[in-house]
Protein backbone atom coordinates (compact mmCIF):
# COMPACT_ATOMS: atom_id res chain seq x y z
CA UNK A 1 0.00 0.00 0.00
CA UNK A 2 1.58 3.16 -0.75
CA UNK A 3 0.90 6.71 0.50
CA UNK A 4 -2.32 8.43 -1.25
CA UNK A 5 -0.78 11.72 -1.68
CA UNK A 6 -3.94 13.15 0.04
CA UNK A 7 -3.51 11.99 4.04
CA UNK A 8 -1.55 9.70 5.91
CA UNK A 9 -2.77 6.47 5.29
CA UNK A 10 -4.39 5.17 8.80
CA UNK A 11 -0.87 3.72 9.32
CA UNK A 12 -1.63 1.91 12.58
CA UNK A 13 -5.33 0.79 12.51
CA UNK A 14 -4.28 -1.63 15.31
CA UNK A 15 -5.94 -2.50 18.14
CA UNK A 16 -4.62 -5.24 20.85
CA UNK A 17 -6.89 -3.95 23.47
CA UNK A 18 -10.14 -3.83 22.49
CA UNK A 19 -12.00 -1.82 25.07
CA UNK A 20 -13.17 1.73 25.92
CA UNK A 21 -11.69 3.71 28.87
CA UNK A 22 -12.02 7.33 28.52
CA UNK A 23 -9.45 7.85 31.36
CA UNK A 24 -5.73 8.02 29.55
CA UNK A 25 -2.87 8.79 31.37
CA UNK A 26 -1.19 12.34 29.91
CA UNK A 27 2.68 12.36 30.15
CA UNK A 28 4.07 15.65 29.48
CA UNK A 29 7.56 14.32 29.63
CA UNK A 30 10.60 16.47 29.07
CA UNK A 31 12.37 19.29 26.61
CA UNK A 32 9.72 20.23 23.46
CA UNK A 33 7.18 17.10 25.32
CA UNK A 34 4.96 20.23 27.09
CA UNK A 35 4.49 21.66 24.27
CA UNK A 36 3.84 18.72 21.32
CA UNK A 37 1.90 16.83 24.31
CA UNK A 38 -0.34 20.06 25.00
CA UNK A 39 -0.76 20.49 20.79
CA UNK A 40 -1.87 16.46 20.54
CA UNK A 41 -4.10 16.98 23.60
CA UNK A 42 -6.26 20.07 21.48
CA UNK A 43 -6.32 18.22 18.46
CA UNK A 44 -7.94 15.45 20.12
CA UNK A 45 -9.94 17.47 21.78
CA UNK A 46 -10.99 19.11 18.73
CA UNK A 47 -12.15 15.72 16.86
CA UNK A 48 -14.82 16.40 19.91
CA UNK A 49 -13.48 12.84 22.04
CA UNK A 50 -14.35 13.60 25.80
CA UNK A 51 -11.04 11.98 27.00
CA UNK A 52 -10.73 12.60 30.68
CA UNK A 53 -6.51 12.87 31.37
CA UNK A 54 -5.31 12.20 34.33
CA UNK A 55 -2.04 14.67 34.01
CA UNK A 56 0.97 13.07 35.87
CA UNK A 57 4.73 13.70 35.73
CA UNK A 58 7.75 11.43 35.15
CA UNK A 59 11.36 11.82 33.80
CA UNK A 60 13.55 14.95 34.66
CA UNK A 61 10.76 17.14 35.34
CA UNK A 62 9.15 14.46 38.54
CA UNK A 63 13.02 14.25 39.34
CA UNK A 64 13.13 17.82 39.92
CA UNK A 65 9.70 18.48 41.64
CA UNK A 66 9.62 14.85 43.64
CA UNK A 67 12.91 13.73 43.84
CA UNK A 68 12.10 11.41 41.78
CA UNK A 69 11.47 10.21 38.27
CA UNK A 70 9.01 7.91 38.16
CA UNK A 71 6.64 9.08 41.11
CA UNK A 72 4.22 6.74 43.01
CA UNK A 73 1.54 8.37 41.69
CA UNK A 74 2.69 7.92 38.71
CA UNK A 75 2.76 3.95 38.41
CA UNK A 76 -1.01 4.54 40.15
CA UNK A 77 -2.19 5.94 37.48
CA UNK A 78 -0.62 3.68 34.36
CA UNK A 79 -1.60 0.86 36.71
CA UNK A 80 -5.61 2.18 36.41
CA UNK A 81 -5.81 3.45 32.67
CA UNK A 82 -3.47 1.08 31.26
CA UNK A 83 -3.14 3.62 28.75
CA UNK A 84 -1.13 7.12 28.05
CA UNK A 85 -0.40 9.00 25.88
CA UNK A 86 3.61 10.41 26.80
CA UNK A 87 6.18 13.09 25.88
CA UNK A 88 9.49 12.01 25.44
CA UNK A 89 11.86 11.45 28.65
CA UNK A 90 15.42 12.62 29.59
CA UNK A 91 17.68 9.62 29.89
CA UNK A 92 21.31 11.44 30.81
CA UNK A 93 24.02 9.57 29.02
CA UNK A 94 26.15 7.09 30.82
CA UNK A 95 25.33 8.70 34.29
CA UNK A 96 21.99 8.90 36.50
CA UNK A 97 19.19 6.95 36.66
CA UNK A 98 17.90 4.31 34.14
CA UNK A 99 15.73 5.05 31.47
CA UNK A 100 12.50 5.59 32.72
CA UNK A 101 10.78 4.90 29.28
CA UNK A 102 12.78 1.27 28.83
CA UNK A 103 11.19 0.77 32.57
CA UNK A 104 7.63 1.75 31.96
CA UNK A 105 8.06 -0.85 28.96
CA UNK A 106 9.08 -3.71 30.74
CA UNK A 107 6.57 -2.89 34.15
CA UNK A 108 3.76 -3.19 32.37
CA UNK A 109 4.91 -5.35 29.52
CA UNK A 110 4.65 -3.35 26.61
CA UNK A 111 6.72 -5.67 24.42
CA UNK A 112 5.53 -4.26 20.31
CA UNK A 113 6.74 -1.02 19.35
CA UNK A 114 5.02 0.24 16.00
CA UNK A 115 6.09 2.99 14.26
CA UNK A 116 4.24 3.08 10.94
CA UNK A 117 6.72 5.61 8.81
CA UNK A 118 5.33 6.85 5.41
CA UNK A 119 6.00 9.56 2.83
CA UNK A 120 3.55 13.05 3.55
CA UNK A 121 2.94 14.88 0.17
CA UNK A 122 4.09 18.35 0.93
CA UNK A 123 7.22 17.27 2.46
CA UNK A 124 10.37 17.85 0.42
CA UNK A 125 12.57 14.68 1.14
CA UNK A 126 14.82 12.65 -1.65
CA UNK A 127 12.42 9.54 -0.84
CA UNK A 128 8.67 9.69 -2.35
CA UNK A 129 6.40 6.59 -1.73
CA UNK A 130 8.37 5.47 1.42
CA UNK A 131 5.39 3.41 3.34
CA UNK A 132 7.29 1.07 5.77
CA UNK A 133 6.19 -0.07 9.89
CA UNK A 134 9.13 -0.69 11.87
CA UNK A 135 8.26 -3.66 14.88
CA UNK A 136 10.53 -3.50 17.30
CA UNK A 137 10.77 -5.98 20.25
CA UNK A 138 10.58 -3.61 23.45
CA UNK A 139 11.10 -5.72 26.83
CA UNK A 140 14.72 -7.59 26.38
CA UNK A 141 18.20 -7.39 23.83
CA UNK A 142 21.18 -5.07 25.21
CA UNK A 143 17.97 -3.10 27.23
CA UNK A 144 18.05 -6.01 29.80
CA UNK A 145 19.85 -3.34 31.76
CA UNK A 146 22.34 -6.09 33.05
CA UNK A 147 25.62 -4.51 32.62
CA UNK A 148 28.82 -5.10 35.07
CA UNK A 149 32.53 -4.40 35.48
CA UNK A 150 34.19 -7.70 35.29
CA UNK A 151 37.47 -6.18 35.82
CA UNK A 152 39.09 -2.49 35.61
CA UNK A 153 38.65 -1.35 32.28
CA UNK A 154 36.56 -4.38 31.50
CA UNK A 155 32.70 -4.26 31.11
CA UNK A 156 29.87 -6.55 30.18
CA UNK A 157 26.54 -5.43 28.78
CA UNK A 158 24.42 -8.59 28.39
CA UNK A 159 22.67 -9.22 25.40
CA UNK A 160 19.40 -11.31 26.91
CA UNK A 161 16.70 -12.99 23.70
CA UNK A 162 14.28 -15.40 24.64
CA UNK A 163 12.39 -17.79 22.38
CA UNK A 164 9.27 -16.20 24.24
CA UNK A 165 9.79 -12.78 23.44
CA UNK A 166 11.01 -13.58 20.04
CA UNK A 167 7.98 -15.77 19.16
CA UNK A 168 5.48 -13.14 20.29
CA UNK A 169 6.90 -10.24 18.53
CA UNK A 170 6.97 -12.02 15.33
CA UNK A 171 3.35 -12.91 15.61
CA UNK A 172 2.15 -9.31 16.76
CA UNK A 173 4.52 -8.41 13.42
CA UNK A 174 2.51 -10.78 11.41
CA UNK A 175 -0.68 -10.14 13.06
CA UNK A 176 -0.13 -6.55 12.06
CA UNK A 177 0.84 -7.00 8.35
CA UNK A 178 -2.14 -9.38 8.06
CA UNK A 179 -4.60 -7.10 9.59
CA UNK A 180 -3.36 -4.03 7.66
CA UNK A 181 -3.25 -6.15 4.35
CA UNK A 182 0.92 -5.87 4.00
CA UNK A 183 2.38 -7.86 1.71
CA UNK A 184 5.94 -8.89 2.93
CA UNK A 185 7.88 -8.80 6.43
CA UNK A 186 11.59 -8.66 6.66
CA UNK A 187 13.39 -9.61 9.81
CA UNK A 188 16.18 -7.66 10.48
CA UNK A 189 19.28 -9.17 12.61
CA UNK A 190 23.15 -10.10 12.46
CA UNK A 191 22.94 -13.81 13.19
CA UNK A 192 26.18 -13.74 11.13
CA UNK A 193 27.78 -12.62 13.97
CA UNK A 194 25.59 -13.27 17.16
CA UNK A 195 24.75 -16.54 16.26
CA UNK A 196 22.79 -17.73 19.49
CA UNK A 197 21.09 -14.92 20.36
CA UNK A 198 19.87 -12.96 16.81
CA UNK A 199 19.73 -16.70 15.61
CA UNK A 200 17.04 -17.71 18.30
CA UNK A 201 15.15 -14.57 17.33
CA UNK A 202 15.11 -15.66 13.84
CA UNK A 203 14.30 -19.06 14.45
CA UNK A 204 11.39 -17.70 15.96
CA UNK A 205 10.19 -15.47 13.12
CA UNK A 206 10.93 -18.79 10.74
CA UNK A 207 8.37 -20.62 12.90
CA UNK A 208 6.09 -17.92 12.96
CA UNK A 209 6.17 -17.02 9.46
CA UNK A 210 4.97 -20.33 8.74
CA UNK A 211 1.61 -19.73 9.67
CA UNK A 212 1.32 -16.81 7.69
CA UNK A 213 1.42 -17.82 4.13
CA UNK A 214 -0.04 -15.25 2.22
CA UNK A 215 3.13 -12.02 3.80
CA UNK A 216 6.26 -12.82 1.79
CA UNK A 217 8.98 -13.44 4.64
CA UNK A 218 12.66 -12.45 4.13
CA UNK A 219 15.71 -11.86 6.22
CA UNK A 220 18.08 -9.08 5.73
CA UNK A 221 21.31 -8.62 7.75
CA UNK A 222 21.10 -5.14 9.57
CA UNK A 223 24.15 -3.27 7.94
CA UNK A 224 22.70 -4.42 4.49
CA UNK A 225 19.30 -3.47 5.44
CA UNK A 226 20.44 -0.06 6.75
CA UNK A 227 22.09 0.44 3.05
CA UNK A 228 18.80 -0.55 1.31
CA UNK A 229 16.91 1.31 3.54
CA UNK A 230 18.49 4.92 1.96
CA UNK A 231 18.87 3.54 -1.68
CA UNK A 232 15.43 1.60 -2.07
CA UNK A 233 13.07 2.27 1.26
CA UNK A 234 10.30 1.96 -1.10
CA UNK A 235 11.24 -2.46 -1.50
CA UNK A 236 10.93 -2.64 1.97
CA UNK A 237 7.19 -3.05 4.24
CA UNK A 238 6.81 -4.43 7.63
CA UNK A 239 10.56 -3.97 9.31
CA UNK A 240 10.68 -7.05 12.47
CA UNK A 241 13.50 -6.07 15.10
CA UNK A 242 15.02 -7.09 18.45
CA UNK A 243 15.33 -4.10 20.82
CA UNK A 244 18.52 -2.00 19.31
CA UNK A 245 18.00 -2.87 15.92
CA UNK A 246 14.90 -0.99 16.04
CA UNK A 247 15.43 1.93 18.44
CA UNK A 248 18.25 2.74 15.71
CA UNK A 249 16.68 1.60 12.19
CA UNK A 250 13.36 3.86 13.21
CA UNK A 251 15.47 6.82 13.53
CA UNK A 252 17.08 6.25 10.17
CA UNK A 253 13.24 5.50 8.52
CA UNK A 254 12.28 8.72 10.42
CA UNK A 255 15.09 10.57 8.44
CA UNK A 256 13.40 9.00 4.83
CA UNK A 257 10.28 11.34 5.37
CA UNK A 258 11.15 14.30 6.51
CA UNK A 259 11.99 13.74 10.32
CA UNK A 260 12.00 13.13 13.72
CA UNK A 261 9.25 15.15 14.62
CA UNK A 262 6.29 13.35 11.95
CA UNK A 263 6.73 9.81 12.67
CA UNK A 264 4.41 8.20 15.42
CA UNK A 265 4.89 5.26 17.83
CA UNK A 266 2.95 3.13 19.87
CA UNK A 267 3.83 0.75 22.71
CA UNK A 268 1.14 -2.01 22.90
CA UNK A 269 1.03 -5.00 25.46
CA UNK A 270 -1.41 -7.61 25.96
CA UNK A 271 -3.12 -5.20 28.76
CA UNK A 272 -2.07 -1.93 27.84
CA UNK A 273 -0.28 0.71 25.78
CA UNK A 274 1.53 3.98 25.64
CA UNK A 275 1.19 6.31 22.54
CA UNK A 276 4.17 8.29 22.13
CA UNK A 277 6.06 9.74 19.30
CA UNK A 278 9.60 8.40 17.66
CA UNK A 279 11.88 11.36 19.13
CA UNK A 280 13.10 12.58 21.90
CA UNK A 281 12.90 15.39 24.24
CA UNK A 282 15.11 17.82 21.36
CA UNK A 283 16.65 19.62 24.20
CA UNK A 284 18.36 22.10 21.67
CA UNK A 285 14.70 23.85 20.64
CA UNK A 286 12.61 23.07 23.50
CA UNK A 287 11.04 25.50 24.66
CA UNK A 288 11.42 28.07 21.63
CA UNK A 289 7.39 26.81 20.82
CA UNK A 290 9.05 25.74 17.46
CA UNK A 291 9.04 21.67 17.83
CA UNK A 292 6.91 19.90 15.34
CA UNK A 293 4.22 18.48 16.95
CA UNK A 294 2.77 16.21 14.24
CA UNK A 295 4.73 13.32 15.50
CA UNK A 296 2.59 13.62 18.72
CA UNK A 297 -0.94 14.43 17.14
CA UNK A 298 -0.21 11.03 15.29
CA UNK A 299 0.40 9.38 17.95
CA UNK A 300 -2.78 10.48 20.11
CA UNK A 301 -4.40 9.18 16.54
CA UNK A 302 -3.28 5.69 17.09
CA UNK A 303 -4.57 6.49 20.61
CA UNK A 304 -7.86 6.85 19.27
CA UNK A 305 -7.84 4.09 17.27
CA UNK A 306 -7.16 2.28 20.19
CA UNK A 307 -9.85 3.73 21.98
CA UNK A 308 -12.42 2.87 19.54
CA UNK A 309 -12.71 6.26 17.46
CA UNK A 310 -11.17 5.11 15.01
CA UNK A 311 -12.78 7.58 12.84
CA UNK A 312 -11.76 10.37 14.49
CA UNK A 313 -8.25 8.81 14.45
CA UNK A 314 -8.84 8.98 10.75
CA UNK A 315 -10.06 12.68 10.80
CA UNK A 316 -6.93 13.86 12.35
CA UNK A 317 -4.53 11.97 9.91
CA UNK A 318 -6.72 13.85 7.44
CA UNK A 319 -6.07 17.15 8.98
CA UNK A 320 -2.35 16.91 9.03
CA UNK A 321 -2.14 15.75 5.17
CA UNK A 322 -3.96 18.51 4.35
CA UNK A 323 -1.77 20.87 6.55
CA UNK A 324 1.24 19.24 4.83
CA UNK A 325 -0.38 19.22 1.67
CA UNK A 326 -1.00 22.85 1.55
CA UNK A 327 2.89 23.71 2.77
CA UNK A 328 1.83 27.13 4.01
CA UNK A 329 2.35 26.35 7.61
CA UNK A 330 5.21 24.29 8.25
CA UNK A 331 7.72 24.25 11.29
CA UNK A 332 11.13 24.71 10.78
CA UNK A 333 12.24 21.59 11.27
CA UNK A 334 10.39 20.98 7.64
CA UNK A 335 11.96 24.43 5.43
CA UNK A 336 9.08 26.33 7.25
CA UNK A 337 8.91 29.53 9.61
CA UNK A 338 5.59 28.20 11.67
CA UNK A 339 5.61 27.70 15.05
CA UNK A 340 4.33 24.85 17.13
CA UNK A 341 1.14 26.70 18.11
CA UNK A 342 0.74 28.03 14.39
CA UNK A 343 0.79 24.72 12.65
CA UNK A 344 -1.54 22.81 15.57
CA UNK A 345 -3.84 25.80 14.93
CA UNK A 346 -3.88 25.10 10.94
CA UNK A 347 -4.62 21.69 11.86
CA UNK A 348 -7.73 22.24 14.25
CA UNK A 349 -9.37 24.41 11.35
CA UNK A 350 -8.49 21.54 9.00
CA UNK A 351 -9.88 18.88 11.20
CA UNK A 352 -13.14 21.25 11.24
CA UNK A 353 -13.55 20.58 8.09
CA UNK A 354 -13.43 17.16 7.99
P1 LIG B 1 16.00 13.91 19.93
O1 LIG B 1 15.01 13.09 19.20
O2 LIG B 1 15.52 14.60 21.14
O3 LIG B 1 16.61 15.03 18.94
C1 LIG B 1 17.35 14.70 17.77
C2 LIG B 1 17.24 15.87 16.77
O4 LIG B 1 15.90 15.90 16.23
C3 LIG B 1 17.46 17.24 17.42
O5 LIG B 1 18.13 18.07 16.51
C4 LIG B 1 16.05 17.78 17.64
O6 LIG B 1 15.95 19.18 17.63
C5 LIG B 1 15.29 17.17 16.48
N1 LIG B 1 13.88 16.94 16.84
C6 LIG B 1 13.43 15.98 17.67
N2 LIG B 1 12.09 16.10 17.81
C7 LIG B 1 11.72 17.15 17.05
C8 LIG B 1 10.48 17.77 16.79
N3 LIG B 1 9.33 17.33 17.34
N4 LIG B 1 10.45 18.85 15.97
C9 LIG B 1 11.57 19.31 15.40
N5 LIG B 1 12.79 18.76 15.61
C10 LIG B 1 12.85 17.70 16.42
O7 LIG B 1 17.22 12.95 20.26
P2 LIG B 1 18.46 13.15 21.26
O8 LIG B 1 18.96 14.55 21.19
O9 LIG B 1 19.36 12.05 20.92
O10 LIG B 1 17.88 12.86 22.71
C11 LIG B 1 17.55 13.89 23.65
C12 LIG B 1 16.96 13.23 24.91
O11 LIG B 1 15.74 12.56 24.59
C13 LIG B 1 17.87 12.19 25.58
O12 LIG B 1 17.81 12.40 26.98
C14 LIG B 1 17.23 10.86 25.21
O13 LIG B 1 17.47 9.86 26.16
C15 LIG B 1 15.76 11.24 25.17
N6 LIG B 1 14.94 10.38 24.32
C16 LIG B 1 13.71 10.02 24.82
C17 LIG B 1 12.87 9.25 24.07
C18 LIG B 1 11.53 8.89 24.66
O14 LIG B 1 11.16 9.37 25.70
N7 LIG B 1 10.76 8.04 24.01
C19 LIG B 1 13.23 8.78 22.72
C20 LIG B 1 14.52 9.26 22.26
C21 LIG B 1 15.34 10.02 23.05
Amino acid sequence: MKSNGKKPRRAAKIRVRGKQNPQVTLIHGDGVGPEVIEAAVSVIGATGVDIDWDRQSAGGNAMRRYGTPMPNALMESLARTRVALKGPLETQVGVGYRSINVHLRKAFDLYANLRPTFSFAGVQTPFRDVDLTVVRENTEDLYSGIEHEVAPGVVESVKVITARASTRIAKFAFDYARKMKRKSLTAIHKANIMKLSDGLFLKCARTVAKHYPEIKYNEQIVDAACMRLVTDPQSFDVLLLENLYGDIVSDLCAGLVGGLGLVPGANYGDKGAIFEAVHGTAPDIAGKNVANPIAAILSGSMLLDYLDHEHEGDRIRSAVGTVLRSGKTLTRDLGGRASTTEITDAIVRALART
